[in-house]
């Protein structure tokens, strides 16, 4: 009887030493995001744009969400990009109709809301597509390089809208409205592209 007891209560022993052993070991492999790890990865992407301070305080607030993760720094990138284009669309075409404006300066506002609006879809499509479960291999790069292709042709439509601004026939104090809005939008985008680029190459080195 008493030796029955000592074994069980040896099993349970090492039962228990079994358990703290994998707890630990548990507990060991699960990275250890804590903010300060995620804001670093956060800076050292920013680094790699051609907009850092822009970048850095965009993205800051996010780190934590991010949480290293190239795929979803990629993702948040294209969703504020896509966000600040929603609203620059609405408010420059609200000016677009505004009263008082001379007809070639509503048709050039006119312009820059559908040259925009063009990247609203363009970065739309973006998100949804990198959002597809992958399948890995050529088709991820196949995928990668649609999302590329779109995200540097949303901000050509930015350039193409400030480019159409340029002409002496748009108010000056109007122009520096829009640009203002489109320069954001611009430079989020082209942050955004980074970003996708990052992704696309460290996957596929991997
Ligand atoms: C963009 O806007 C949508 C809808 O308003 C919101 O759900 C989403 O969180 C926004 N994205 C970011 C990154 O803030």
């Amino acid at each position: 009887m008493a030796a029955a007891g000592f074994f069980f209560s040896l099993t349970a022993l090492v039962i228990l030493i079994q358990l703290a052993t994998s707890l630990n070991s548990c507990l060991a492999a699960t990275p250890v995001h804590h903010s300060g790890r995620s804001t670093r990865f956060i800076r050292t992407s920013c680094q790699t744009t051609l907009h850092p301070n822009l970048c850095f305080t965009t993205f800051a607030p996010y780190a934590t969400r991010i949480r290293g993760s190239p795929r979803s720094l990629a993702t948040t990138a294209l969703s504020l990009a896509l966000n600040t284009t929603r609203f620059a669309t609405k408010s420059v075409a609200s000016l677009s109709k505004r009263h008082g404006l001379k007809r070639r300066e509503a048709a050039a506002l006119r312009d820059c809301v559908q040259e925009v609006g063009d990247s609203v879809d363009e970065l739309k499509d973006s998100i949804t597509k990198l959002g597809l479960p992958s399948a890995g291999g050529s088709d991820f790069r196949r995928r990668m390089s649609d999302i590329q292709t779109w995200v540097s042709a949303a901000l050509t439509n930015d350039d193409t809208c400030m480019d159409g601004l340029s002409g002496k026939s748009v108010n000056r104090i109007l122009k520096t409205r829009v640009r203002r809005r489109v320069v954001k939008v611009a430079h989020l985008t082209s942050i955004a592209l980074a970003f996708v680029n990052r992704y696309a190459a460290a996957a596929t080195h991997k």
